[in-house]
């Protein structure tokens, strides 16, 4: 039987009109083309408070954190989108990792994320499209055994960058975001396929 990828796309940012979330989805199309299952998610759906042991030992384990773990264990690839907040990862996405990252009833520690595929960008309006973000992010996945693509993207000018169709101006990043996304999904395919 053939192996199809299951990657899962999102941005860094919670804003209903993120520009990251419109790379994401670039990304994820060029994924689609390639032959992947691709789900959008957005993490404004999945609210989660600031991880807190003492809270989890009194209330139990976040309900949309372990939504988010289910979410993480049905793909095999990730295509992250992400701002940067003062030149790191924004608070919400360190924090939905950190939840997921967490032994949850049988889900065991690290598990959510260990061999997943990742391709990692990063959009921002000012002149660097939020490259700092990267390595830390990159850091972030490592250590949790996510295997991180070489390659990685950062779209300055992000908020003149796209038509209203949501392509890329510039044909040729369009491609190379699409091609992003579609070296995720050929790599699973020569890992797991
Ligand atoms: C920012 N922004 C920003 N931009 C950047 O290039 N480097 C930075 O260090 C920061 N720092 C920063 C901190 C905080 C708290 C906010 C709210 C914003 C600007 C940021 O890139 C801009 O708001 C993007 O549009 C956010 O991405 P989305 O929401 O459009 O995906």
């Amino acid at each position: 039987m053939s192996y199809t990828p299951k990657i899962l796309a999102f941005s860094g940012s919670l804003r209903s009109g993120s520009f990251n979330k419109i790379v994401a989805r670039t990304a994820a199309e060029g994924a689609r083309k390639a032959g992947a299952e691709i789900t959008l998610l957005d993490l404004k759906e999945l609210p989660m408070p600031l991880y807190d042991s003492d809270v989890v030992e009194e209330k139990g384990f976040d309900p949309n954190a372990a939504r988010f773990q289910e979410i993480l264990l049905a793909h095999d690839g990730l295509l992250i989108s992400t701002p940067e907040y003062n030149a790191s990862l924004p608070g919400a996405l360190k924090n939905a990792i950190d939840w997921a990252s967490r032994a949850n009833g049988e889900i065991k520690m690290g598990s959510t994320f260990k061999n997943k595929v990742a391709g990692i960008m990063s959009a921002s309006p000012g002149s660097f499209g939020g490259i700092r973000c990267l390595s830390h992010l990159r850091a972030v996945l490592s250590i949790l055994g996510v295997i991180v693509l070489p390659e990685e993207f950062a779209i300055s000018a992000v908020h003149q960058a796209f038509d209203d169709n949501g392509a890329h101006k510039d044909s040729k990043m369009h491609s190379l975001l699409e091609q992003h996304g579609a070296n995720v999904a050929e790599t699973l395919k020569k890992l797991r396929g």
